[in-house]
């Protein structure tokens, strides 16, 4: 984690800034140099909580003093005391928050460990096509000098690196260990990684040009109420991007969306397992006929997408495009549309 990045960052209850204790630094290699950075740390925030940094990168749940305990034992002295004393106050939160987001950590860090580090394509897009699409659902040109952007959701990282190779200061937030491989991949010092919960961004309100969340509110337990956590972010003038699933009036996928109501409960790996001996080859053997080709991962991944998630819902744009106007944002409009979902933008009005 690059020092820079403490500006931005905020306690994800209290919104206070957050102080810092530095375990050890490295040197990360980016294309045009090289950048000492904090390995290891432990960030505090006067509302007691604390997070630690591990490997460069912020792990800002509110749950993150159950997941990572190992490393507060090893580098907390007093770590037992202050988790009593903040079990004592957001116990009940904490203990929730941990329950409702391991599902969605784990079926999306399966879901992107199978994504090569060289991979050519992206939901069935390759690299420019990805590129292209991005800036026509910011509704910018390819220029983003002086901007600072978030990226919600960001995944395997590819939109944040688009973003910040138009120039933008990017900010790339993902509660799932893809941020890990997001991150070592990073060759790009304008991007910051965090994991993180997007219900309880640990970032400045109102601070940021662009707020982008491409294909992820939908993934959590209430698409409107992320919306508006999300919105906050936006400063004045600025605009924020969704890009969300809608509902699609078919029998094939009406019946996939049955199926979910039981798969969503089975582990991802024996998910992953049983889509690989059986629909796998069944869709190879239908694209060969139609003399088409994906690659196995590319399959795997869309077929994890939909079928794994814990929660996954469907939106009407007509009924978005009024979440961005009841939270004052003007110029909403949708900027791309397929079968499976749409992206709109909106811009933040002045007081
Ligand atoms: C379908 S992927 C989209 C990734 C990327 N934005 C893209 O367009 O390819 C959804 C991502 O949202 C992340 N996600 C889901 N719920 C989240 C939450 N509450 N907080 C942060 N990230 C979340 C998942 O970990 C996953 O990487």
């Amino acid at each position: 984690m690059q020092s820079s990045l403490l500006d931005y960052l905020r306690c994800p209850v209290s919104g206070k800034r957050l102080t810092i204790e530095v375990i050890d630094y490295y040197e990360k290699q980016y294309s045009s140099k090289t950048i000492k950075e904090i390995k290891n740390a432990i960030l505090f925030s006067e509302a007691g909580f604390f997070f630690p940094i591990i490997n460069g990168i912020p792990r800002m749940q509110l749950e993150s003093v159950l997941i990572f305990s190992d490393f507060f034992k090893k580098y907390l002295p007093d770590f037992e005391k202050r988790k009593k004393a903040l079990i004592e106050k957001y116990g009940g939160i904490i203990s929730e928050r941990y329950k409702m987001n391991k599902p969605t950590r784990k079926s999306f860090g399966f879901e992107w460990g199978l994504l090569k580090s060289n991979e050519t394509k992206i939901w069935h897009n390759n690299m420019s096509e990805f590129e292209n699409e991005l800036f026509t659902e910011l509704d910018e040109p390819n220029s983003l000098h002086g901007l600072l952007a978030i990226d919600i959701g960001c995944g395997h990282g590819y939109s944040s690196h688009f973003m910040a190779n138009a120039g933008a200061i990017v900010v790339g937030l993902d509660m799932s260990l893809s941020i890990e491989v997001a991150y070592k991949e990073c060759k790009n010092e304008k991007i910051h990684f965090v994991q993180a919960d997007l219900q309880f961004p640990p970032v400045q309100h109102h601070l940021f040009d662009i707020v982008y969340s491409s294909g992820v509110i939908h993934h959590t337990n209430n698409t409107e109420l992320s919306f508006g956590i999300i919105q906050e972010l936006v400063k004045t003038g600025g605009k924020l991007t969704v890009w969300l699933y809608q509902p699609i009036p078919s029998l094939l996928h009406n019946t996939i969306l049955f199926a979910r109501k039981f798969t969503r409960h089975i582990s991802v790996r024996l998910q992953f397992w049983l889509y690989f001996f059986t629909i796998l080859p069944i869709y190879k053997f239908y694209l060969a006929l139609k003399g088409k080709k994906m690659s196995w991962r590319e399959i795997m991944i869309d077929l994890l997408d939909i079928l794994s998630p814990f929660y996954r819902y469907e939106h009407q744009p007509q009924d978005v495009e009024c979440w961005f106007v009841k939270h004052d944002y003007s110029d909403v409009k949708i900027t791309n549309s397929n079968l499976f979902g749409f992206s709109i933008v909106g811009k933040k009005k002045g007081f």
